[in-house]
C-alpha cells in the first residue's frame, strides 16, 4: 500500500473550514482506494503571524520540503495589513519551492449556475496555466519621494526565459493530452518587452510539438472573448498577473470562488507541489458553515492526481461534481448544507462504485494522472 506525505496548512478565515470537508473527502478515498496519507499539521496564517512574528521561515521551508504535497486552506485577516501574508507565506513558498505553473481549470460542470446565459458545458472546458514565479509578483521596484506630490513608484515585472520557458513547454504537453490547441495570453502590443520573449518561446517551442495548434489573444480582448466564446479555448497559458485576473473570470463563469481548484505544480522534483482552492479567506463568513468546500476537494482531487492516485482523483471529482449539480446556491446558507455536511456528503458517495456517474468531457485528473506517468510532472 502506498503511503503519502502530506503537510496540511489550514491557514484563517475558512481555510480551516474547507480543509476538514476536503479531508473528510480524503479519508474516504483512502479507505475506498487502498492507500495511506501521513499527515503533517502546520500552523501558520494570521493567528500564528500575530502570535510569533513567522511568516515563511528557513525551518519551515526544510519541514515541508521533505513532503509528497501540500494541502492549503487560505490566509489572510483583517487584523494583518494587506499583501504581508500574501506576499511573506504564500509568494515565498510559490517561489522557494520553484512551484512554476499555476494550473487553474475552467470547467463548468453539468447543473451548475454560470452568470453566462446560454452558456453550456459542452462550449466551455480549459486549463489555464499561470507563469506562478516571475512576473510582476517577484517583488522588486522602488519609490522615491514617497508621501510627496513628487512620488515615484516603480514596479518591476520580471520575465526569464528558463521561467517562461518551463510553464510554455508544459502548456504544449498538456494540449496534446488534450484539445491540442495552446493560447497565448499577453499584451505584446504594449509591454513589448516581456511579450516578446513569450511570443518568442512560445514559437520557438512549437517546432516541437508540430500537432498543437497555437493561437494568441491580448489579455484585454481575452475578458471579452473568455465569457463568451470559451469553446475557443483549450489550454491557456499567461503570465503570473494576467493569470491571476483572467482566472478570477474563469471563476465566475464557471459558477464562482467556491467551485474554482488550483495545483501550484513543482516541475522538477525538488519540492512539494501545493493544492489550494482560488478563493481566499473569506473572514465575512468564517465559522458558520456557509463556505463551498468543493474547490477546496477538487484540488484535493488534483494533489491525488499528482500523487499518482489517479483513480481516487477521478472519483472524488465525480463525486464532488454530483453533489455539486444538485446544490440550490453556489455558496452561504442558501447551499442547503453546511461546509462540513457537504464534505461528508461527497464523501459518502466515495465507497459505493457506480452511485455516481462519470464526470462528462475531459478531465483534468486523468491529464495529471498521465503526465505525472510520462515523467513530466516533478516526481517525488
Ligand atoms: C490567487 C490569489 C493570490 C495571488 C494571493 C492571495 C497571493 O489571488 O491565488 O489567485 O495573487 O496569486
Ligand atoms: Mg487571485
Amino acid at each position: 500500500m502506498s503511503t503519502h506525505k502530506i503537510a496540511i496548512i489550514r491557514g484563517d478565515g475558512i481555510g480551516p473550514e474547507v480543509i476538514e470537508a476536503s479531508l473528510a473527502v480524503l479519508d474516504a478515498a483512502e479507505s475506498a482506494f487502498g492507500f495511506s496519507t501521513e499527515r503533517m499539521e502546520v500552523e501558520a496564517g494570521a493567528k500564528h503571524y500575530l502570535r510569533t512574528s513567522e511568516l515563511w521561515t528557513p525551518e519551515l521551508e526544510l519541514r515541508l520540503r521533505g513532503q509528497d504535497a501540500i494541502l492549503f486552506g487560505a490566509m489572510g485577516d483583517p487584523a494583518v495589513p494587506p499583501g504581508i501574508l500574501e506576499r511573506g507565506f504564500i509568494l515565498e513558498m510559490r517561489r522557494t519551492f520553484q512551484q512554476a505553473v499555476n494550473l487553474r481549470p475552467v470547467k463548468l460542470y453539468p447543473g451548475v449556475k454560470t452568470p453566462i446565459s446560454g452558456l453550456t458545458p459542452e462550449r466551455c472546458d480549459m486549463v489555464i496555466v499561470r507563469e506562478n514565479t516571475e512576473g510582476a509578483y517577484v517583488g522588486r521596484g522602488s519609490t522615491v519621494h514617497a508621501g510627496t506630490p513628487y512620488a515615484v513608484a516603480v514596479q518591476e515585472s520580471v520575465n526569464t526565459r528558463v521561467g517562461v520557458e518551463r510553464v510554455v513547454d508544459f502548456s504544449f504537453r498538456l494540449a496534446q493530452s488534450r484539445r491540442r490547441k495552446l493560447t497565448l495570453c499577453h499584451k505584446t502590443n504594449i509591454l513589448v518587452e516581456a511579450g516578446r520573449l513569450w511570443q518568442e518561446t512560445v514559437n520557438d517551442l512549437s517546432t516541437r510539438y508540430p500537432d498543437v495548434e497555437l493561437d494568441y489573444v491580448h489579455v484585454d480582448a481575452m475578458c471579452f472573448h473568455l465569457p463568451l466564446s470559451p469553446e475557443r479555448f483549450d489550454v491557456v497559458v499567461t503570465d503570473n498577473l494576467f493569470g491571476d485576473i483572467i482566472t478570477d473570470l474563469g471563476a465566475v463563469i464557471q459558477g464562482g470562488l467556491g467551485v474554482a481548484s488550483s495545483a501550484n505544480l513543482n516541475l522538477d522534483g525538488s519540492a512539494p507541489s501545493m493544492f489550494e482552492a482560488i478563493h481566499g479567506s473569506a473572514p465575512d463568513i468564517a465559522g458558520r458553515g456557509w463556505a463551498n468546500p468543493i474547490g477546496s476537494i477538487l484540488s484535493t482531487a488534483m494533489m491525488l492526481a499528482h500523487l499518482g492516485e489517479g483513480e481516487a482523483a477521478l472519483a472524488v471529482e465525480a463525486a464532488a461534481v454530483h453533489v455539486l449539480s444538485q446544490l440550490p446556491a453556489p455558496s452561504g446558507a442558501g447551499m442547503g448544507r453546511s461546509t462540513s455536511e457537504l464534505g461528508l456528503e461527497i464523501a459518502a458517495l466515495l465507497g459505493v462504485s457506480g452511485s455516481v456517474p462519470p464526470v462528462p468531457g475531459r478531465s483534468i485528473m486523468g491529464e495529471l494522472a498521465g503526465m505525472r506517468e510520462l515523467g513530466g510532472l516533478g516526481l517525488r
